[in-house]
């Protein structure tokens, strides 16, 4: 379909977008083709990606190396069930996987999208428990502000306020939430800033199953950036308490935050661990939920013996060929140079909008920057100004942010960090 107010009605007609309302007159932009960091839209125009699509493309769109890896994949399969039978890319991915997370995480379970590694490791976490003998473990303790999903047990450890779920409270499984933590990234971590999470847990331990939460980084839930030291006292404190500690590496993991995986920070490890978004470098949805040995050997050798998913699309031969590319692709660049890079370029970028009257606070950290503001935005309005300057944002409530594909050049970067500086200028 090559005319694009054709295509803009039916999509009026008959499609929803996310978090949407159907038939709505927010702007929807056609996008026609995407190339290294420019979406090309129907009318000709380009925009410079400042989203990476939501934390994926970091190697940038119609990338040669991961294009060549799809249509290698493609000659020999594009799907078969997991059930019975295995291939390499998932074999390949998952012994990559294992080498370059935390060494406890041995045992990888793939699943389609980064809720339903969610609720993998959720359901990891109970049955672990079930199978040791205490299925009174059904509860999740985590801290407010933070975003795992839309699926209904990522739901219910989302944030009941900022999570966008508070429609469906009265479904949702009722978990344990412990006041977001006040200490920020670089900050130390005080007993009086642990203290809440503390008492929390050891209330209400015999009744937890684990403890989950995004390592350093809340992304939707607020982008907010926390205190290493913080993270390090809550491994701690499930270890002292006997409680798991899953951690949801969905946005942060492959080197967004400057790290490999923002845990790295804490220098501690998860018990679960679920990865997703970056994963395949954008191009196809997959995301992995890892574990260690122990989780994986007791919940295979207790009742009933087997661990109870297995979804239609689980390693997808394509998605996990794509994710084989992209990690190569990433461990073969200079990484941390390159988000260091980016890092100095949001901090300067951003360095006007700190003086903004209508600016609360702007944060930076590795290739993500936030510009938060004292009022929420009108999304119709600024969006339209940003693809007037020739960028491509997705700001939400009173949150401005960058997140550009690795590849970004110096020059692209100044250009979003400008249309950012420019367009929240009171
Ligand atoms: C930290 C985190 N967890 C989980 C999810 C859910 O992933 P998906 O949208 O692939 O289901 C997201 C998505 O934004 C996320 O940021």
């Amino acid at each position: 379909m090559n005319n694009s107010e054709e295509l803009l009605k039916l999509d009026k007609q008959h499609i929803w977008h996310p978090y949407s309302a159907m038939g709505s007159d927010m702007p929807v932009y056609p996008v026609v083709s995407a190339e290294g960091v420019r979406l090309k839209l129907a009318d000709g125009r380009e925009l410079i990606d400042g989203m990476s699509s939501w934390w994926c493309a970091i190697h940038g769109y119609n990338h040669p190396q991961m294009n060549q890896a799809l249509t290698g994949q493609l000659q020999n399969m594009s799907h078969v069930m997991f059930g019975g039978l295995t291939h390499p890319p998932a074999v390949e991915l998952a012994k990559k996987l294992v080498e370059i997370t935390p060494e406890p995480m041995q045992s990888v379970f793939f699943s389609d999208s980064g809720s339903v590694s969610v609720e993998v490791a959720m359901k990891m976490a109970i049955q672990y428990w079930h199978a040791r003998g205490d299925a009174k473990r059904q509860r999740f303790l985590t801290i407010r502000s933070g975003y795992h999903g839309d699926t209904f047990g990522a739901m219910s450890v989302c944030d009941p306020d900022t999570g966008m779920h508070s429609l469906f409270n009265e479904v949702l499984a009722k978990q344990i939430f412990v006041e977001r933590p006040t200490c920020r990234f670089g900050d130390s971590c005080t007993q009086q800033d642990i203290a809440p999470f503390e008492q929390a847990l050891n209330k209400h331990k015999t009744a937890i199953a684990a403890v989950i939460m995004e390592p350093i980084v809340q992304g939707a839930g607020g982008m907010r950036f926390y205190s290493a030291d913080y993270l390090k006292q809550v491994r701690r404190l499930c270890d002292e308490h006997n409680v798991l500690l899953i951690l949801d590496e969905i946005a942060t993991g492959f080197g967004r935050t400057g790290k490999l995986f923002a845990c790295e920070y804490a220098d501690i490890s998860p018990d679960i661990m679920c990865v997703g978004k970056a994963l395949t470098g954008g191009y196809l949805t997959l995301a992995a939920t890892l574990t260690t040995r122990t989780v994986s050997e007791t919940i295979s050798q207790g009742h009933p013996g087997v661990f109870m998913h297995g979804p239609t699309f689980m390693a997808n031969p394509l998605a996990c060929a794509a994710a084989l590319s992209s990690i190569r692709l990433l461990l073969e660049s200079n990484w941390q140079q390159n988000i260091q890079r980016i890092e100095q370029g949001l901090l300067s970028g951003f360095a006007a909008c700190r003086e903004y009257d209508n600016v609360q606070d702007v944060r930076v950290l590795g290739a993500i920057g936030v510009v938060e503001m004292k009022q929420a935005v009108d999304m119709k309005t600024i969006t339209e100004k940003f693809v007037s300057a020739g960028v491509w944002l997705r700001p939400f409530g009173k949150l401005v942010y960058l997140m550009p594909p690795y590849i970004i050049t110096n020059e692209d970067l100044s250009r979003l960090t400008q249309a950012v500086s420019e367009i929240t200028h009171p």
